[in-house]
């Protein structure tokens, strides 16, 4: 394929992942929007194939094999409870990348770079392996913290944020000597030396490293350093948050692979992994503002670790009574309801009650009565989860609410149905500082006549804080899974 065409398929790439984004804002046009970025990527991946960038197409093909199966099984398989898990594993493949490319660009010496070009291409290096490294440990460490392989529990390091800064300042140092090794020759021995006088390192071992390493590539040291460096950054950064800013993570870890995938594409010069990269990147920046602000954090706060943590104090305990309600009581009451809220939550995703509950929005609309749906902006345990599983099950757009629309009309409702939520509905975000979920923003149903809500127990939930909810004077607790206590109540519905 000509240069020229291969720049005309990479343009017209770019145009279908802007418009994908722009189909992806909202839920009428998202599968538009996927659409378009289907097609983007599928012209994206035959022009290269096509450029003169490809010197084997034996091993091109047998990539595009193994990835297509592992990515089509995944996507057959994978459970939408286990999506955002996905997610952050995806995320870390984007940063092992980079780094495997940073690598073998450090080791080529085929481009026969000189001077300053030569000192960009070595700061692209350094650059897509620090992100990349960053991105990679700390997808891991979300992976393991969203499938509940690692506890929610924030690890909270004494002295953690000069850790980070101690981290930060190494990278830096490390930065300053890779790319003065690859200048002058012999600074390993010199940082050995350095090393041997500040550790007192003994001369057997100095030596012992320098027999070992010194025909490695002048820079490798500091490049090697800097990665571990960068892994243990992104382990700590993610260790360090609390179960309940998750979700900023997830859509920090979401930028950074986009950043990762830019310094690829510095790297290999494709103009198409700079654009979309940085696509990716600031989309998830957006995305990470949008979470902060729905949960009330800052987001260099959020960056730095720890939060998600109480203000020290111990969180208040949960006292009094809880009311629990009957099938048969639940449906009494919604058909003598006029204005009813139902406010799902993660645990609908498990019990997959969305259709149940669109089966019952449908049967009491019929009967006359206003049902809505009120969405909480980290419902779930992804970005748009409730509104994925809602578009799924049809549920027409206009009856679906976010948070901010219906917060002050709680005096007009009558039935609120909490399904399987429980962090988003929890009042003590709005009264107790020493709450872990202080702060944040959440949907203030028992402002409403009644509530009802649909779990099997009265466990926590992701942040794994009490809730008074379930102890309110108008709270009526209805115990089972979403699904099957759904069925049995559009079942008495029915008469
Ligand atoms: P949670 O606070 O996690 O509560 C979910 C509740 O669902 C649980 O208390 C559980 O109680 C119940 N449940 C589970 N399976 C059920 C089933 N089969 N039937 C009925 N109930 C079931 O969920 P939420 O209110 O949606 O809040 C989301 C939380 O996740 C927030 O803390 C948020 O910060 C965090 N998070 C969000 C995201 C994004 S991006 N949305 C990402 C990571 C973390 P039982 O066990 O008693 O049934």
């Amino acid at each position: 394929m000509s240069h020229g065409l291969v720049t005309m398929s990479y343009i017209v790439a770019m145009i279908l992942f802007i418009l994908s984004l722009s189909g992806l804002s909202n839920q009428e046009t998202a599968r538009k929007g996927n659409y378009y970025g289907m097609l983007g990527m599928a012209i994206a991946i035959v022009a290269t194939a096509l450029s003169a960038l490809v010197s084997s197409y034996e091993i091109l093909i047998i990539a595009l094999l193994i990835g297509g199966l592992i990515g089509t099984k995944a996507a057959l398989t994978v459970e939408m409870t286990q999506m955002p898990e996905l997610v952050a594993i995806m995320h870390s493949l984007v940063g092992v990348a980079a780094v495997l490319v940073g690598y073998a660009n450090f080791m080529d010496d085929s481009a026969g770079l000189e001077g300053v070009e030569k000192t960009i291409h070595e700061v692209e290096i350094y650059v897509g392996i620090l992100i990349g490294a960053i991105t990679f440990s700390g997808s891991v460490i979300a992976f393991g913290k969203l499938s509940g392989r690692l506890g929610g529990k924030p690890l909270l390091l004494p002295n953690r944020h000069f850790l980070n800064l101690g981290l930060l300042i190494s990278a830096i140092l490390l930065g300053h000597y890779f790319l003065n090794s690859t200048e002058t020759s012999g600074i390993f021995p010199k940082l050995i030396t350095q090393l041997e006088s500040t550790f007192n390192l003994s001369h057997e071992t100095s030596s012992w490293f320098l027999n070992h390493f010194e025909a490695l590539k002048n820079g490798t040291f500091p490049l090697f350093l800097m990665t571990i460096v960068a892994l243990v950054f992104g382990i700590h950064m993610v260790m360090a948050i609390g179960g309940a800013d998750m979700p900023v993570v997830v859509s920090m870890l979401n930028s950074y692979s986009g950043w990762a995938a830019a310094a690829t594409g510095f790297m290999l010069s494709n103009d198409l992994l700079i654009v979309t990269g940085a696509l990716v990147g600031s989309s998830g920046a957006i995305l990470s503002y949008i979470m902060c602000r729905a949960m009330n954090r800052h987001f260099l706060s959020v960056i730095a670790g720890g939060f998600g943590t109480s203000s020290g104090g111990k969180a208040a305990e949960i006292v009094g009574d809880v009311q629990s309600i009957t099938v048969e009581e639940t449906a009494q009451l919604l058909l003598s309801a006029k204005n009813i809220m139902i406010i799902p939550g993660y645990g609908m995703a498990v019990a997959q009650a969305q259709h149940t509950v669109y089966e019952m929005t449908k049967l009491l609309r019929g009967k006359g009565k206003k049902v809505g749906f009120g969405i909480h902006p980290v419902a779930g345990r992804m970005p748009g989860h409730m509104n994925v599983l809602l578009a799924e099950a049809k549920v027409p757009y206009d009856i679906v609410y976010e948070m901010d629309e219906i917060n002050d009309d709680w005096g007009e409702v009558d039935v609120s149905i909490v399904i399987g939520a429980n962090d988003i509905v929890n009042p003590s975000a709005l009264t107790d500082p020493n709450s872990p979920i202080a702060g944040m923003p959440v949907i203030e149903c028992w402002k409403g006549e009644t509530t009802i809500v649909m779990k099997r127990s009265m466990a926590s939930g992701y942040a794994g804080v009490g809730n008074p909810l379930f102890v309110m004077e108008n709270t009526r607790m209805l115990f089972g899974d979403a699904n099957a206590t759904l069925q049995a109540v559009l079942k008495a519905l029915n008469g």
